[in-house]
């Protein structure tokens, strides 16, 4: 039959451009009214007449066979073959992956010198007891040291802790000495936020108990903890200040690490930045956890992790850590 082999050339034409083209343009292209199959209808009146009725099934049978390949292709998820759709050579999409948050690189980095030096790393609860938080620590109800110290009260005698000095009672009346310890977490305070203030915000607590612990021992720990930290030309300072748990408190400034002592904006001029507060243990306290204050002697100390952190890098506003943006987290 004359049309046949036309009928066939449209058929393997049809496959060839399914592999590349999706159906939509497919039916265009075929079933349109500009299509390949209305052209070969035109040609039915160049077929002779005994011929016309097989030329014409032969076409019906080409249309329905082309529109049912149009509908499958559609349908199939795949219109097009998998050599279009998918580009192995393509890179793959990365998945992004997540990071440390600034202030746990900082909490890393300072748990890793502790670590070193032996000390253990122990947890507290978040939600405290006022006697854990306040009373065990030497900080009776009407004293004004507590007024610095004062937090969120859930139903008492509960509260979430203000520090994370209670975690040195928790220590205490669990071991026995010597007790080396550092305890990293959370704490609150109902400061209103700015710049330097956040109502939760992190700290990390030192504690050694011992036989014949003293200040030297202090000192060389701290000495050595910021040379750690900042290089060894850091050096450090104590300046004597006051905490009801511990007796005589010193609160520690290091040498200005971003200026080298000079003067500069992040040590205000001064040479030094302040990072902790410190002393050796209240005998009262060592009393209530019932270790022998006569053979025991302590120290202890407490930082905060987001003013390290700000010191570290140079970031004006605490309140940066904690709104999630990429753009401030990605840099670290
Ligand atoms: N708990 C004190 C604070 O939050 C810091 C501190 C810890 C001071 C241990 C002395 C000893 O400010």
């Amino acid at each position: 039959m004359i049309l046949d082999e036309k009928i066939n050339e449209a058929r393997a034409a049809f496959e060839k451009d399914a592999a590349t083209l999706p159906a939509e343009q497919l039916k265009t292209k075929y079933l349109g009214r500009e299509g390949v199959v209305r052209d070969l209808f035109a040609l039915l009146k160049t077929v002779p007449p005994a011929e016309k009725g097989a030329a014409g099934q032969a076409l019906n049978a080409l249309k329905a066979d082309l529109e049912k390949r149009v509908e499958e292709l559609a349908k199939s998820k795949v219109a097009v073959s998998s050599k279009a759709a998918i580009d192995l050579t393509l890179p793959g999409l990365a998945p992004e992956l997540g990071r440390r948050h600034p202030i746990y690189k900082t909490w890393d980095e300072i748990a890793r010198v502790f670590t070193k030096l032996g000390f253990d790393i122990v947890y507290g609860p978040e939600i405290e007891t006022e006697e854990h938080n306040f009373e065990a620590l030497n900080i009776p109800m009407d004293h004004p040291a507590r007024d610095g110290f004062d937090t969120f009260y859930i139903e008492a005698p509960y509260l979430v802790r203000s520090h994370t000095s209670p975690v040195q009672i928790r220590t205490m009346k669990s071991r026995k000495p010597p007790i080396r310890v550092i305890a990293p977490g959370k704490v609150f305070r109902p400061d209103k936020p700015d710049a330097g203030h956040s109502p939760m915000f992190h700290q990390i607590e030192g504690l050694i108990v011992g036989p014949g612990i003293t200040f030297a021992h202090l000192k060389g720990v701290l000495d050595l903890f910021a040379k750690s930290m900042w290089g060894e030309k850091t050096n450090i300072r104590f300046r004597p200040s006051f905490f009801p748990f511990t007796e005589p408190s010193a609160e520690v400034d290091v040498s200005c690490f971003i200026c080298g002592a000079k003067g500069c904006p992040v040590c205000k001029g001064s040479g030094w930045v302040e990072i902790l507060g410190s002393g050796m243990v209240h005998p009262k306290v060592l009393e209530k956890c019932g270790i022998d204050a006569e053979a025991n002697t302590g120290f202890a100390f407490g930082m905060g992790v987001e003013r390290i952190t700000m010191l570290k890098y140079g970031i004006p506003d605490i309140r940066r850590f904690y709104e999630n943006h990429f753009a401030f987290l990605r840099q670290f």
